[in-house]
């Protein structure tokens, strides 16, 4: 609704002014008052309202927002991302190593499968939850490579896995319910239990402990609110894997609780680095009851934008996940769909195709371990999955830069990388760690060889500056 309308309807009711809401959006393209006014009237013959449209009082209109909309943050890691991408449009020549997205192109196979579904008119709404097809599929795959068994009424397919787990955070939990998020962690899941009204509880793991949650912290964090804890393993944005053990002395901490659930995000599964090995919490004794496992395509087979994920867990809360997604996406991409279902085909673990581009991930992470091994401060954990490094550069803050200021978190360590490196990395604080910084390596090697030259230059000026 334009302010100009809205200025000449100050004493409307609030039936009127409602009324009038939802007709704003076609009366912004009249530009002149008078015309405004003409076709306003010319919808609403009620005296009322022509009444009001004939005060001049002025009155601002309400931009309020929800309190939910405003208790959450936008998403750092895709505002980066976004502010790389404009400045590379404008000629700078910024390396992007923000984004949590492969540089692969989409595996041929399964691109023309989706080819083929346009062809062949598989264009059209697919059943809520997914084909069944696909979500034979995933059954399918769930237990041969995960050893749990799930039946097609036990999963929903979803626009993405941020759907899935969005879905199920609200599907769950209750207004004042705590969601138990090990720090670092993927920047949405914090945001999710604030859109569900819940409260998240960061139970945080510093670079010295691998990054990885300690049973005991959670054993004393648990309460009668606690309703979810999720783990992400192979985790973004560390790359730390959790040993089978790790999960199962936590699984015995989360047996104890009868109200608690786990939330599994897996979507790095297949992008490990040997001997790591990936272990589904719902394989583990006991816990198949209480897990709803998350996963998706966007990763392991460099699917980003086909948007799919899915979530696979007990009927009862899958339905509820189904019941949501009914009411606001309905189903995913038909499309996308019938491309998943090649992906599903391509052999244990995505066959010979994700493994040479878990090999290529695997040389660029040894790479850039070692290479940042030979910077002063900085301390390095090396990643067992997935494709970052979070490395902690705190070494460096409190340091004053002539002409850019004062180095003093993670925020203004990477604007200070982004301006005199012009390499676009994302601060820890996104994932609820300061002392560190996040740097995507789904990247060429070679572009990974010119950001860390960048980066160590940029380091130099700061241990000049130190040294004045
Ligand atoms: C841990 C984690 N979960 C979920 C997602 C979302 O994936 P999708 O593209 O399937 O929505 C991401 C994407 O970055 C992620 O890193």
């Amino acid at each position: 609704m334009s302010a100009q309308i809205s200025s000449t309807f100050s004493t409307a009711s609030v039936r009127d002014r409602r009324a009038f809401d939802s007709f704003g959006s076609s009366t912004i393209s009249f530009s002149s008052k008078f015309n405004e006014i003409k076709f306003f009237t010319r919808i609403y013959k009620s005296s009322t309202i022509c009444s009001a449209l004939k005060s001049s009082e002025q009155m601002e209109l309400d931009t309020t927002l929800s309190p939910r909309v405003n208790s959450i943050k936008p998403s750092k890691t895709m505002a980066i991302s976004d502010l790389a991408t404009s400045l590379v449009e404008a000629g700078v020549p910024v390396i992007r190593l923000a984004a949590g997205e492969p540089d692969f192109d989409t595996p041929a196979v399964i691109a023309e499968a989706g080819m083929n579904a346009i062809r062949d008119g598989y264009t059209r709404y697919t059943p809520n939850a997914g084909t069944l097809e696909l979500r034979t599929a995933i059954c399918k795959k769930l237990k041969e490579e995960n050893g749990i068994s799930y039946t097609p009424d036990q999963i929903v397919v979803s626009n993405g896995a941020k759907q899935s787990v969005l879905q199920a955070v609200l599907a769950v939990c209750s207004p004042g319910d705590e969601v138990i998020i090990p720090g670092p962690f993927y920047v949405s899941y914090p945001e999710m239990a604030r859109m569900a009204d819940a409260t998240p509880v960061i139970l945080p793991a510093s670079i010295s402990e691998n990054f990885l949650l300690d049973p005991k912290l959670l054993e004393s964090k648990l309460t009668e609110k606690s309703r979810l804890l999720i783990l992400c393993s192979p985790s973004n944005p560390t790359g730390a894997v959790y040993p089978k053990e790790l999960l199962q002395e936590i699984a015995r901490v989360v047996a104890k609780h009868p109200r608690l659930l786990v939330l599994t995000d897996e979507i790095y599964e297949h992008i490990i680095y040997a001997p790591a090995v990936h272990t589904s919490f719902a394989a583990l004794p006991g816990m198949w009851d209480r897990t709803l496992t998350v996963n998706g395509f966007s990763k392991t087979f460099a699917m980003t934008g086909w948007r799919l994920g899915y979530i696979a867990g007990p009927k009862h809360f899958i339905a509820a996940c189904n019941k949501i997604q009914s009411q606001s996406t309905s189903g995913a991409s038909s499309i996308s769909q019938k491309a998943a279902v090649a992906a599903l085909g391509m052999g244990h673990a995505g066959g010979e195709t994700v493994s040479h581009m878990v090999k290529a991930f695997r040389e660029r992470r040894d790479f850039l371990v070692s290479a940042f091994r030979e910077l002063d401060g900085v301390k390095v954990f090396e990643p067992q999955g997935a494709f970052y490094l979070f490395l902690d550069f705190s070494y460096y803050y409190g340091i004053e830069v002539e002409g850019f200021g004062l180095i003093k978190d993670s925020e203004s360590l990477c604007r200070y990388l982004l301006e005199k490196g012009q390499v676009a990395l994302v601060p820890g604080a996104a994932f609820g760690d300061d002392t560190c910084i996040r740097i995507s390596y789904a990247s060429s090697l070679s572009n990974l060889q010119t950001a860390v030259n960048r980066i160590k230059e940029a380091i130099l000026t700061l241990k000049a500056a130190v040294s004045l």
